[in-house]
């Protein structure tokens, strides 16, 4: 039982409601309102129904909160009769029922100020497009499609990435085209598994997607369903594209090889460079005295074909050790400006008439006007007359010769490219062949010292060299040397 005190408090509370609130009988009549009954003007003379009293109407409003709640006998909100939006507020009703056991005594009836449904609806409208913008301006492609792969959303980065336009997204493709192969199917299998982050959802998932010319690229994708009353109706991918990241990493291995490759040469340089001279002197002794030998004694025929043997070897011996130091840059160099294709005829000119070019068919295709090299022309002749020779040997004097040269622009380098018809540089050899040392040759035929001082002449001009092998048959050699500009460039910048 509430207290006097209470009943007093309450019926403050509801007197200082600011809105009107009526209590009426089943039939509508007025029984209390928070403004006493008798301050109430005129109610004798505009009747005691509220109906007649507020709407002066001989019957109630259609629209009654009250009549609402008798039909329902839950609260109802209704508008007010004839009501219409002020300010973007709506005017309307609430009523309840005020029960005694199992029979409704009396209604409740009160008045609102709502915003309106057009208001609630522009405010929607206003979050909706703001998380729109959001999804469409992501720096990710975003895709959303149905249950059935119609697309709806497709943002201006996944235009960018896919090619396809925002309307041919929606309107021609399914969101089953984006991935290569049965991809999509794949996609949704893991999605609705508990493995890769929940049920419905699936996080930096690498895999690759199909863009409108056909190009499969890497992405990682977060992607998950959309579930509406526990039902699947949509799935959304984030899509990121990989390959700038993938092109980053690649060349940074790169640039770990080369550097581990230029390491190892320069320490096994010095190395060989300490062998050749330690060479040298006794090769010089055996020489001298052989051929003393043979000046001053006279000897019988096979002990001078055995001294000639000694000649021939330490001959040998000599230019390996000329070629070693050659490989160690122990020799001066004169640095000017050359024409590489002037250096390429010369080198050819010499080798053309050797018998192992006979049968060689030389395709010369040379770029004219090509911007000097600046570079030490004897080193040229090295490096080219190494490199053309290993392809004669490696099409064992029967083939074609192609040499080409042309300009790089863009990087104002010089490029050189001898290709051959031979057997091509075995697989498992292709990572070995400019480590000094490495020939695949019989012993005595080969020291596999020419490309590694190939190799190291183009670095000592600042540039790059590489090689593969032929898609049809043989291998190529590509070599970039910066024009005579382009490394004074760099000399200025050193
Ligand atoms: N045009 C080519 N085709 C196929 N293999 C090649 C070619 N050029 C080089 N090679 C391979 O690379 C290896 C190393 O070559 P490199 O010129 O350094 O030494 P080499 O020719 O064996 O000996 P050297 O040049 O010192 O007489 C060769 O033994 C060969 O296996
Ligand atoms: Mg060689």
């Amino acid at each position: 039982m509430r207290t006097k005190k209470e009943i007093e408090y309450l019926l403050k509370a509801i007197d200082a409601f600011q809105r009107r609130l009526i209590v009426l009988s089943p039939d509508y009549e007025i029984l209390a309102a928070n403004i006493p009954i008798d301050e109430l003007p005129d109610m004798e003379t505009k009747g005691n129904f509220c109906y007649q009293y507020f709407y002066d109407r001989s019957s109630p409003c259609e629209n009654c909160a009250v009549m609402a709640v008798k039909e329902t006998l839950s609260p109802s909100l209704c508008p007010k009769p004839g009501s219409y939006i002020i300010g973007g507020h709506m005017p309307c009703f609430y009523a309840y029922p005020i029960v005694n056991g199992d029979r409704v005594e009396a209604y409740v009836s009160m008045d609102f100020q709502l915003p309106s449904v057009g208001m609630l609806e522009e405010k929607l409208r206003h979050t909706n497009s703001l998380l729109e913008n959001l999804l469409l301006s992501a720096v990710d492609c975003v895709i959303a499609a149905d249950m059935k792969g119609s697309i709806f959303l497709f943002n201006a980065s996944a235009e960018n990435v896919f090619g396809h336009s925002k309307e041919e997204a929606k309107n021609s493709i399914n969101v089953r085209d984006i991935y290569p192969g049965d991809g999509a199917r794949q996609v949704m299998k893991l999605l609705r598994s508990d493995d890769f982050g929940g049920k419905g959802r699936l996080t930096t998932y690498r895999t690759n997607a199909l863009t409108k010319s056909g190009e499969e690229i890497p992405i990682s994708l977060n992607a998950s369903v959309v579930y509406e009353e526990g039902k699947e109706v949509a799935t959304v991918g984030f899509f990121h594209d990989l390959r700038d990241r993938l092109r980053i990493q690649k060349e940074l291995e790169d640039t770990q090889v080369q550097l581990l490759q230029a390491e190892k040469m320069a320490s096994l340089g010095k190395l060989a460079a300490g062998v050749a001279h330690q060479i040298n002197n006794p090769l010089g002794g055996i020489t001298l005295f052989a051929k003393l030998m043979l000046e001053e004694y006279t000897l019988e025929k096979g002990a001078e074909e055995d001294l000639h043997r000694i000649l021939r070897d330490a001959e040998r011996a000599r230019n390996t050790v000329k070629e070693l130091l050659e490989f160690t840059r122990q020799t001066r160099h004169l640095m000017q400006p050359n024409n590489i294709n002037e250096a390429l005829t010369r080198t050819l000119f010499l080798l053309e008439n050797q018998t192992l070019f006979q049968n060689i068919k030389l395709q010369k295709e040379f770029q004219p006007d090509l911007p000097p090299v600046s570079s030490d022309a004897q080193q040229l002749y090295h490096l080219m007359m190494n490199i053309i020779l290993n392809a004669a040997q490696a099409m064992d004097g029967n083939g074609i010769l192609h040499i080409k040269t042309h300009y790089l622009e863009k990087q104002d380098r010089v490029c050189i490219v001898i290709s051959d018809t031979g057997p091509g540089i075995p697989e498992k050899a292709l990572p070995h062949i400019f480590e000094p040392f490495f020939t695949t040759k019989d012993e005595g035929k080969g020291t596999g010292l020419g490309l590694s001082l190939a190799y190291n002449i183009v670095e000592s001009h600042g540039g790059r060299m590489s090689a593969k092998n032929n898609p049809e048959k043989g291998a190529s050699f590509i070599i970039e040397l910066p024009s005579a500009t382009n490394s004074q460039k760099g000399d200025e910048r050193e």
